[in-house]
């Protein structure tokens, strides 16, 4: 097998501490991996004045797969050029617009699809001379249909279910949404799909959350929603995701953000990253067995060692460092890693 290459993209704000922690798994489960680091958000304008610089961008591109932790920095707010826009431009150029936010916990197993390279995020966006501002929300069916497509196949592949959600009671790209749905699903008879109104899924997932499968939904939809399933199935400090493309090179990111008020206290919780790391390896670089030793680790160091947001005491370090404690425990005598 060719060797696996990884970008490791460290961002901003906690995001350099619980990038380390996942690279260490990295080396442990891939011995031979080649990994390399690059700037992205606010670092990235800092050295360069771009936040995708082109060196990244490069070496993204040419990358098995991208582990990526959180950019943004309260310092950029109200600048032109921001953390963020070197992002969505990633996302654009590596064309990962499959984003599966996986949220579980107990009873509650669900899968939210968010289209993440189109609609209000990409769309037309200015000022018109009256001091008007506005953002437009454009969908292409092609855009449409491929990410459907990409939710009813894991839906399959699930419990068989799959809930579209849209505003189709007011707007027109939702309409055009709905009806892709309905188009696609005499192709998956063995899916049962049903079509929700985005504003009864969040309250439906923060009440009856176990009703759900797997979720498909535009852009900022999946961005709202997917922080809503995370709080309700144990914190944002738990939620990974990784953002496919069709062939080329994913991106494998935790769901939150750079958290400021949390930057340089060591006390972060890694989980995330590590979920998205083992996403990686099962998504990105088809390494089964490494993908669930570290998924099964991580499991059990935070029973043993939970940081502040789960009502523990450990640092970020620690739990790596338990992480790693189980990975030799469970799993070094009977898995041969990157073999
Ligand atoms: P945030 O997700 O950074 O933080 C929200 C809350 O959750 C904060 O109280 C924070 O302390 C907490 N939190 C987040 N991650 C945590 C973790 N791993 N462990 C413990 N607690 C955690 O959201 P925000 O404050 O709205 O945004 C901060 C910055 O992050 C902004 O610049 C935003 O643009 C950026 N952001 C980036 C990404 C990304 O890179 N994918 C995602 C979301 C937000
Ligand atoms: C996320 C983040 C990003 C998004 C921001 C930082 C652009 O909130 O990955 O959920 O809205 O997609
Ligand atoms: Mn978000």
């Amino acid at each position: 097998m060719p060797k696996a290459r990884v970008v490791v993209l460290p961002g901003d704000g906690i995001g350099p501490e619980i990038a380390r922690e996942a690279r260490a798994m990295l080396e442990l489960l891939v011995p031979d991996i080649e990994i390399d680091e690059q700037l992205l958000g606010a670092a990235a304008i800092r050295a360069t004045g771009e936040p995708l610089p082109a060196a990244t961008l490069d070496a993204c591109r040419a990358a098995s797969a991208v582990l990526k932790a959180p950019i943004g920095d309260p310092e950029f707010d109200a600048a032109d050029v921001r953390p963020e826009q070197g992002l969505l431009a990633l996302r654009a150029a590596l064309d990962t617009y499959a984003n599966l936010r996986p949220a579980v916990l107990d009873d509650v197993d669900v899968l939210i699809v968010r289209e993440l390279v189109g609609g209000l995020y990409f769309g037309s966006s200015g000022v018109r001379e009256d001091g008007t501002v506005y953002d437009t929300c454009e969908y292409h069916p092609r855009q449409i249909e491929r990410v459907v497509r990409r939710a009813f196949e894991l839906a399959r592949a699930r419990r068989g279910k799959l809930t579209s959600v849209d505003k189709a009671n007011v707007l027109e790209t939702s309409r055009l949404w709905r009806r892709i749905v309905d188009e696609q699903s005499p192709r998956y008879p063995d899916v049962e799909v049903e079509h929700m109104l985005v504003d009864n899924a969040a309250m439906q997932l923060a009440t009856d959350p176990q009703r759900f499968d797997v979720l498909v939904t535009e852009n900022m939809f999946g961005d709202i929603l997917s922080d809503l399933a995370a709080a309700v199935t144990g914190g944002l400090g738990l939620a990974p995701s990784a953002s496919l493309s069709d062939g080329g090179a994913g991106i494998f990111e935790p769901v939150h953000g750079s958290a400021p008020d949390l930057a340089g206290s060591g006390t972060a919780n890694p989980t995330a990253m590590l979920r998205s790391t083992a996403l990686l390896l099962e998504h990105g670089l088809g390494l089964h067995e490494e993908a669930r030793a570290l998924t099964d680790a991580v499991a059990a160091a935070l029973a043993s060692a939970p940081t502040p947001d789960l009502g523990g005491t450990a640092t970020t370090a620690e739990l790596g460092a338990a992480v790693r404690e189980q990975l030799s425990v469970d799993h070094a005598a009977t898995v041969s890693y990157g073999g």
